[in-house]
């Protein structure tokens, strides 16, 4: 399956990479999704949507405070830094991610495109200005906002939230003009995110999918790689840079 996905994809194609939680599993973050995912654990309807906000501010600030200092104490494993190695080895490349955690930023992918916000970032709930806040929120004293006096939330998307539109246009109009589509670590369940193998394969992209598990998506994929990614990835790159040094 390696040799055949290796021969089939070449460094003039243009890459996208499509993320989800499982490419940070193996750094120890929780998936969503699956017997130990924090959706079988905490309901997503009182954590993370804007009415739960209005009606108990303070208990989504203590869950997105723990999921913080969560994030804030793991390291990106070899999936991420693979991740990098295939954007310096395409001459094209884009990474979009549906994870809030930054790992990938940290691995020092360069061209992301976050779909579901940053769980390092704050914004008002009321007029959207964004803040940099450092240091934990106090549950029981938000912040407020300097212009509006609207509560500050984490700047990720919630159940039921639009994305923002310049941001799902890009990842779209990237994975319309891919080469190669890659989709990593995603259930493949939660749309916009999922229509957008989708619509690589309709504009001919070789799509390839790496999940430990099959999803909505392994029917379409060329490759369906049966694999943790922080496993397959490092071994793909390891390949593909062999076909470098042997010019
Ligand atoms: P999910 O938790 O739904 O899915 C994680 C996927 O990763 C599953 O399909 C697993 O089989 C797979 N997986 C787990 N470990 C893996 C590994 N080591 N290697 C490869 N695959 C592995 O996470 P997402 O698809 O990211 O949205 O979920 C999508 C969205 O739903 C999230 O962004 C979040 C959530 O509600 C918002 O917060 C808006």
């Amino acid at each position: 399956m390696l040799e055949k996905l290796v021969k089939t994809i070449s460094p003039y194609h243009r890459c996208v990479v499509l993320t989800g939680a499982g490419i940070s599993a193996e750094s120890g973050v929780p998936t969503f999704r699956g017997k130990e995912g924090l959706w079988g654990k905490f309901k997503p309807e009182e954590l993370a949507t804007m009415s739960a906000f209005m009606a108990n501010p303070e208990v989504v600030w203590e869950w997105y405070n723990w999921r913080r200092e969560l994030m804030e104490n793991v390291e990106p494993n070899p999936g991420h830094w693979a991740i990098s190695e295939m954007e310096k080895w395409f001459d094209e490349f884009t990474l979009i991610t549906q994870n809030v955690d930054g790992l990938h930023r940290l691995a020092r992918t360069r061209h992301i495109i976050e779909l579901h916000g940053n769980i390092y970032r704050n914004k008002c709930a009321d007029c959207n200005q964004s803040f940099e806040i450092k240091d934990d929120i106090d549950p029981n004293n938000i912040p407020r906002c300097d212009k509006c006096e609207g509560k500050i939330r984490p700047d990720v998307v919630w159940f039921g939230e639009m994305l923002d539109s310049r941001i799902i246009d890009e990842a779209f109009y990237q994975s319309e003009h891919a080469d190669v589509f890659f989709s990593v670590g995603t259930s493949a369940v939660v749309h916009p995110a999922a229509s957008l193998p989708l619509v690589a394969k309709n504009h001919g992209a070789v799509v390839v999918e790496v999940n430990i598990e099959e999803t909505p998506i392994t029917y379409l994929a060329d490759f369906h790689i049966p694999s943790k990614s922080g496993e397959f990835l490092p071994e793909l790159i390891k390949e593909l840079k062999k076909i470098d040094s042997e010019g």
